[in-house]
Protein backbone atom coordinates (compact mmCIF):
# COMPACT_ATOMS: atom_id res chain seq x y z
CA UNK A 1 0.00 0.00 0.00
CA UNK A 2 1.43 3.66 -0.68
CA UNK A 3 2.71 6.00 1.89
CA UNK A 4 0.84 8.60 2.70
CA UNK A 5 1.99 12.38 3.35
CA UNK A 6 0.33 14.69 4.30
CA UNK A 7 1.57 18.46 4.63
CA UNK A 8 -0.23 21.16 7.35
CA UNK A 9 -0.12 24.79 7.47
CA UNK A 10 -2.78 27.28 9.10
CA UNK A 11 -4.99 28.49 6.16
CA UNK A 12 -4.52 25.47 3.39
CA UNK A 13 -4.04 28.08 0.52
CA UNK A 14 0.26 29.07 0.45
CA UNK A 15 2.80 26.96 2.21
CA UNK A 16 0.90 23.88 2.39
CA UNK A 17 -0.37 23.60 -1.02
CA UNK A 18 3.00 24.13 -2.60
CA UNK A 19 5.02 21.51 0.12
CA UNK A 20 2.14 18.98 -1.70
CA UNK A 21 3.10 19.62 -5.61
CA UNK A 22 6.71 19.89 -4.33
CA UNK A 23 6.62 16.59 -2.79
CA UNK A 24 4.39 14.87 -5.30
CA UNK A 25 6.72 16.23 -8.12
CA UNK A 26 9.66 14.15 -6.65
CA UNK A 27 7.94 10.77 -5.84
CA UNK A 28 6.58 7.95 -7.48
CA UNK A 29 3.14 7.97 -7.61
CA UNK A 30 2.67 4.60 -7.62
CA UNK A 31 4.50 4.59 -3.96
CA UNK A 32 3.55 7.35 -2.01
CA UNK A 33 0.39 9.38 -2.00
CA UNK A 34 0.92 13.38 -0.83
CA UNK A 35 -1.81 15.91 -0.24
CA UNK A 36 -2.37 19.10 1.99
CA UNK A 37 -5.00 20.10 5.07
CA UNK A 38 -5.14 23.57 6.95
CA UNK A 39 -5.81 23.84 11.07
CA UNK A 40 -8.34 26.93 10.10
CA UNK A 41 -11.28 26.27 8.41
CA UNK A 42 -11.46 29.47 6.74
CA UNK A 43 -10.59 28.38 3.21
CA UNK A 44 -12.01 25.23 2.60
CA UNK A 45 -12.89 23.95 -0.53
CA UNK A 46 -10.79 27.20 -2.08
CA UNK A 47 -8.34 26.77 -4.63
CA UNK A 48 -4.79 27.59 -3.75
CA UNK A 49 -3.56 31.44 -3.19
CA UNK A 50 -3.13 32.91 -6.29
CA UNK A 51 0.58 33.83 -5.41
CA UNK A 52 1.26 30.45 -4.74
CA UNK A 53 -0.26 29.23 -7.84
CA UNK A 54 2.07 31.74 -9.72
CA UNK A 55 5.39 30.69 -7.84
CA UNK A 56 4.49 27.21 -8.64
CA UNK A 57 3.53 27.29 -12.64
CA UNK A 58 6.69 29.85 -12.82
CA UNK A 59 9.02 26.80 -11.46
CA UNK A 60 6.79 24.29 -13.59
CA UNK A 61 4.50 22.47 -11.27
CA UNK A 62 0.35 22.67 -11.26
CA UNK A 63 -1.30 23.29 -8.18
CA UNK A 64 -4.85 24.42 -9.50
CA UNK A 65 -5.99 21.19 -8.90
CA UNK A 66 -5.78 21.19 -4.93
CA UNK A 67 -8.88 22.25 -2.70
CA UNK A 68 -8.15 23.53 0.84
CA UNK A 69 -9.59 21.32 3.48
CA UNK A 70 -9.28 21.06 7.40
CA UNK A 71 -7.31 19.10 9.03
CA UNK A 72 -9.15 16.63 11.89
CA UNK A 73 -8.41 14.00 14.19
CA UNK A 74 -8.57 11.27 12.19
CA UNK A 75 -5.97 12.46 9.64
CA UNK A 76 -3.90 10.72 12.43
CA UNK A 77 -5.52 7.29 11.17
CA UNK A 78 -5.03 7.84 8.08
CA UNK A 79 -1.64 9.40 7.08
CA UNK A 80 2.07 7.35 7.94
CA UNK A 81 3.55 11.31 8.09
CA UNK A 82 2.26 14.71 8.63
CA UNK A 83 4.64 17.55 8.33
CA UNK A 84 3.82 20.90 9.42
CA UNK A 85 5.45 24.25 8.28
CA UNK A 86 5.85 26.03 11.59
CA UNK A 87 5.67 25.19 15.49
CA UNK A 88 2.27 27.27 15.96
CA UNK A 89 0.43 24.41 13.48
CA UNK A 90 2.46 21.69 15.36
CA UNK A 91 0.93 22.84 18.40
CA UNK A 92 -2.82 22.88 16.81
CA UNK A 93 -2.14 19.40 15.09
CA UNK A 94 -0.42 18.11 17.79
CA UNK A 95 -3.86 19.09 20.07
CA UNK A 96 -5.83 16.61 18.48
CA UNK A 97 -3.54 13.71 18.61
CA UNK A 98 -4.54 10.66 20.74
CA UNK A 99 -1.25 8.79 21.44
CA UNK A 100 2.53 8.92 21.35
CA UNK A 101 2.32 7.01 17.67
CA UNK A 102 0.07 10.00 16.61
CA UNK A 103 2.29 12.22 17.87
CA UNK A 104 5.53 10.80 16.45
CA UNK A 105 3.74 11.19 13.19
CA UNK A 106 4.59 14.96 13.24
CA UNK A 107 7.74 16.72 12.18
CA UNK A 108 8.01 20.32 10.93
CA UNK A 109 9.12 19.66 7.14
CA UNK A 110 11.92 22.52 7.98
CA UNK A 111 14.02 19.81 10.11
CA UNK A 112 14.92 18.35 6.62
CA UNK A 113 17.33 21.06 6.17
CA UNK A 114 17.78 22.30 9.98
CA UNK A 115 17.28 19.35 12.13
CA UNK A 116 15.99 19.87 15.70
CA UNK A 117 16.42 24.25 15.04
CA UNK A 118 12.47 24.33 15.11
CA UNK A 119 12.61 26.64 12.05
CA UNK A 120 9.48 27.70 10.12
CA UNK A 121 7.97 28.61 7.19
CA UNK A 122 7.28 32.09 7.41
CA UNK A 123 3.54 32.59 6.69
CA UNK A 124 3.45 34.41 3.18
CA UNK A 125 0.38 35.31 3.54
CA UNK A 126 0.48 39.36 4.50
CA UNK A 127 3.57 39.69 2.45
CA UNK A 128 4.17 40.65 -0.93
CA UNK A 129 5.48 37.98 -3.96
CA UNK A 130 9.49 37.75 -3.02
CA UNK A 131 7.36 35.93 0.34
CA UNK A 132 6.21 33.07 -2.02
CA UNK A 133 9.68 32.79 -3.82
CA UNK A 134 11.20 32.11 -0.21
CA UNK A 135 8.46 29.65 0.94
CA UNK A 136 9.37 28.12 -2.61
CA UNK A 137 13.14 27.95 -2.02
CA UNK A 138 12.69 26.48 1.40
CA UNK A 139 9.99 24.04 0.24
CA UNK A 140 11.81 22.86 -2.66
CA UNK A 141 14.75 22.12 -0.40
CA UNK A 142 13.13 20.03 2.29
CA UNK A 143 11.14 18.37 -0.21
CA UNK A 144 14.11 17.30 -1.80
CA UNK A 145 15.75 15.76 1.49
CA UNK A 146 12.66 14.38 2.21
CA UNK A 147 11.95 13.13 -1.00
CA UNK A 148 15.83 11.22 -0.90
CA UNK A 149 14.67 9.78 2.81
CA UNK A 150 11.17 8.61 2.49
P1 LIG B 1 -1.05 29.38 4.81
O1 LIG B 1 -1.29 30.96 4.85
O2 LIG B 1 -1.22 28.87 6.23
O3 LIG B 1 0.34 29.22 4.31
O4 LIG B 1 -2.10 28.83 3.86
C1 LIG B 1 -2.46 31.52 5.37
C2 LIG B 1 -3.56 31.68 4.57
C3 LIG B 1 -4.71 32.24 5.08
C4 LIG B 1 -4.76 32.65 6.40
C5 LIG B 1 -3.67 32.46 7.21
C6 LIG B 1 -2.51 31.90 6.70
N1 LIG B 1 -5.93 33.23 6.91
O5 LIG B 1 -5.91 33.70 8.09
O6 LIG B 1 -6.96 33.29 6.22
Amino acid sequence: MATKILMVCLGNICRSPLAEGLLKSKLDKNEYYVTSAGTGHWHVGEKPDSRSIAVAKKNGLDITDQRGRQFKASDFEEFDHIFVMDTSNRDDVLALANSEEDRAKVQLILDEIFPGENVDVPDPYHGGDRGFDQVYEMLDKASDKLAERL
